[in-house]
């Protein structure tokens, strides 16, 4: 049993048991009593709100940030720190991420059978995922901390992000990964920004599980998403969203799960934002599942949420291919509370929504594109009707994993798996490259008979 006495300074923000409510020291990820997941909390919330201000001030102090040139107010995420847990401004590793644009998405919307669904393009970020936004709140911790290495086992975004955020900080980092089960594009990143990347013959959870013995024995602090300042920083794209939208929240937001943080992330800002009285009412917040990665949507239709049910994870959405999420408490927890719901879809609808995303001039990896497909069924189900506001959250970009969108548009994803409608729905959406003669009769024949 831990014997240390922790002391508690009651106005900083503090490590707190999901469970059991214990307050953890900063560096830990769970709780020494019970072992569940840690969450940060803001005491001194109570008293005047964050940083003195209450949500109009804070609202207005926000919007001014956007007009200056200091370093963190270029930061979507640092311009925002007043909810943040405090790190010493030279210690903060930023690559200025956050800022990620809010698309309206109006083919999507009426393929969909609804009339206002808009993107909110979290690939937009430096390393071209969500994930970095999280990361410049976690890895400044760990340099404030002292760390010399920084750790994650990864399906390749976290990867990517850990890399190039501990390159900037001058920290080294070791990266875990499933091998042949990320995409080149993801791998290829944690190599130019100079991580120690091992491949392990294993899959996501596989790679969890040696991590979490290699952080035991060494001085390595984990990045993983178990890292309660990840959640943090990721907490703020809720914070812009809302303000791009001038605080008029939408009906629905819809978010794929993997290893569940994100979705946690996104529902913890949403009740931060109602206890502070920035929003008279919660958006509903709904998590997709691959079918064949789908730990969640079973936990909940077989045993109401009473204990996770693990799976063995297989989808082409290479990102979300995770059976035993970490954080699915603090999910279940954020559907409960926000009235969402959870959904899984099929790989070849994962792959039809990817191509109507990308239609649109926007594009995504395949895991974001769950949200869109998702949301057709979730439409189909009643849950979402059609005057409705729905914001799907895209967490990777399109460039994350080129080797799925050529075979996609190649015919070469699905081979005798898809049934013969599926083969003609996919083929709608394909557009194979062509291979001509150089000449210029040849191409105008071309584009004469094309629309
Ligand atoms: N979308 C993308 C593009 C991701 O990379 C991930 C997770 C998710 C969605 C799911 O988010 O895990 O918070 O539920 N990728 C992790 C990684 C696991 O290692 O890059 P989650």
């Amino acid at each position: 049993m831990p014997n240390q006495v922790i002391k508690v300074d009651r106005s900083a923000p503090q490590l707190r048991c999901i469970a059991c409510g214990r307050i953890a020291l900063p560096d830990r990820f769970r709780c020494e009593y019970c072992r569940d997941l840690l969450e940060i909390i803001f005491p001194a919330w109570t008293e005047g709100g964050p940083g003195g201000r209450n949500a109009a001030g804070l609202k207005k102090l926000w919007r001014e940030r956007r007009a200056s040139p200091h370093p963190a107010d270029l930061s979507g995420v640092w311009r925002f720190r007043e909810i943040l847990p405090e790190i010493a401004p030279e210690k903060v590793i930023s690559l200025r991420e956050g800022n990620t644009p809010l698309y309206e998405l109006p083919h999507c919307a009426r393929t969909a059978g609804i009339d206002h669904l808009y993107a909110k393009h979290q690939g937009m970020n430096p390393t071209g995922s969500f994930k970095d936004t999280g990361m410049t709140v976690a890895a400044s911790f760990a340099r404030q901390a002292g760390y010399r290495w920084v750790a994650c086992a990864s399906t390749g975004n976290t990867s990517a992000s850990m890399a190039a955020y501990a390159a900037r900080g001058g920290l080294h980092s070791l990266v875990l990964i499933p091998e042949g089960k990320i995409s080149w594009g993801k791998l290829s990143q944690s190599l130019d920004y100079g991580a120690l990347t091992c491949q392990l013959r294993t899959d996501f959870d596989g790679c969890v599980r040696v991590l979490n013995e290699v952080v035991e024995r060494m001085s390595v602090y984990l990045l993983n998403s178990v890292n309660p300042y990840r959640v943090e920083g990721q907490k703020t794209a809720a914070f812009e969203l809302l303000e791009q939208l001038e605080w008029t929240a939408p009906d629905h937001i819809i978010v794929p799960g993997g290893n569940l943080a994100n979705s946690s992330a996104l529902g913890k800002a949403l009740r931060e934002m109602q206890q502070l009285g920035f929003l008279a009412r919660v958006p509903k917040l709904s998590v997709v599942q691959a079918q064949g990665a789908n730990p969640l949507v079973r936990t909940i239709r077989e045993t109401g949420g009473e204990r996770l049910v693990a799976v063995q994870a297989e989808t082409m959405a290479s990102a979300i291919r995770i059976g035993n999420p970490a954080s699915w408490k603090k999910a279940l927890r954020v559907i409960g509370e926000s009235g969402g719901t959870v959904e899984q879809v099929s790989e070849t609808e994962i792959a039809v929504a990817k191509a109507e995303i990308g239609a649109e001039g926007i594009g995504c990896e395949p895991a974001s594109a769950v949200t869109l497909a998702g949301l057709k069924k979730l439409v189909r189900r009643g849950f979402v009707t059609r005057g409705e506001c729905v914001v799907l959250v895209l967490t990777g970009h399109v460039l994350k994993d080129a080797d799925f969108t050529l075979k996609f548009h190649r015919g070469d994803l699905f081979d005798e798996a898809a049934s013969e409608a599926e083969r003609t729905n996919l083929r709608r959406h394909q557009r194979s490259p062509l291979v001509l003669d150089p000449s210029a009769e040849k191409v105008v024949e071309l584009l004469s008979s094309a629309e």
